[in-house]
């Protein structure tokens, strides 16, 4: 049987649904599939090995669905498997997310900017090599802030506790006279209200995601006509929790299924 053709996004968990509604903002006929991997989750602290095969896994499950655009909408799963997923599935065009240091550093007026990542993406040859192109004479805060990916799943943000970690990840780069950060996460765009308010309003947040959707749909196969289907949307968590992100997160309502 075949499916129809369709954009396949996932991430370890409800971050990449930041990226998933820009693709709906720009392509709202394209159908989407979306797998969260909140079993697995956070991706952030483990070995690039690991990240590879569960990244490996969720690719498989969406070429068997229909997709013909994958986009890794976790800069923590590009950096350490878009490289490996290229070169297995030469057939499937990916898009990958990196932090957005360019961008930054380019609209930057201090020559100062901060950025917001995992473990994994801070430590990864990605961002090595992103730093050693851009930002080698100017300065570049880098915070690892696996907190925030925690906050973002639990959506604690509006605690005092959580405040308090928020300040504390941001408040050094604010002081060292940064007036971008990168959200190099795609967990903490759902955050960016209240980073906002902490860093106050002189402070650009930077999120990629609506260039990466324009480049999905630069990918999308220019002889294929979209057919109309409903998204689709699966974790390996938990169903009804996920389900309920999805109305406050991104304003949608959908039936979520488990993806083993
Ligand atoms: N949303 C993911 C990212 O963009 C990572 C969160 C995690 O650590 O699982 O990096």
């Amino acid at each position: 049987m075949v499916l129809p053709p369709k954009i396949g996004v996932f991430d370890s968990g409800i971050g990449g649904l930041s990226v998933l509604r820009e693709i709906h903002r720009l392509l709202p006929n394209h159908p989407t599939v979306y797998v969260a991997d909140q079993a697995n989750l956070p991706y952030g602290t483990r070995p690039v090995t690991e990240i590879q095969a569960f990244s490996d896994r969720i690719t498989r499950f969406l070429i068997d669905q229909g997709a013909v655009v994958i986009v890794i909408a976790c800069n923590t799963a590009s950096a350490a498997s878009l490289e490996y997923l290229r070169a297995k599935y030469p057939d499937t065009p990916f898009v990958g997310m990196e932090p957005a240091v360019k961008p930054a550093l380019e609209a930057s007026k201090t020559g100062v900017v901060g950025v917001l990542s995992t473990r994994a993406t801070a430590e990864g040859s990605l961002y090595k090599r992103l730093l050693k192109r851009y930002a080698e004479d100017k300065r570049v805060i880098t915070q690892v802030a696996p907190d925030l990916v925690r906050i973002a799943e639990e959506q604690s943000q509006r605690t005092l506790a959580s405040q308090n970690t928020i300040k504390n990840y941001i408040c050094p780069m604010i002081d060292a006279g940064a007036d971008h950060i990168v959200l190099a996460c795609t967990h903490f765009p759902f955050l960016a209200e209240t980073i906002q308010e902490i860093a106050g309003q002189a402070i650009h947040l930077v999120d990629p995601s609506p260039a990466v959707a324009r480049q999905a749909s630069r990918l999308w196969p220019a002889d294929l006509e979209p057919e109309p289907e409903l998204n689709a949307y699966y974790t390996s968590g938990d169903t009804a929790n996920f389900k309920q992100l999805l109305r406050v997160l991104i304003d949608v309502e959908a039936s979520v299924t488990h993806f083993l």
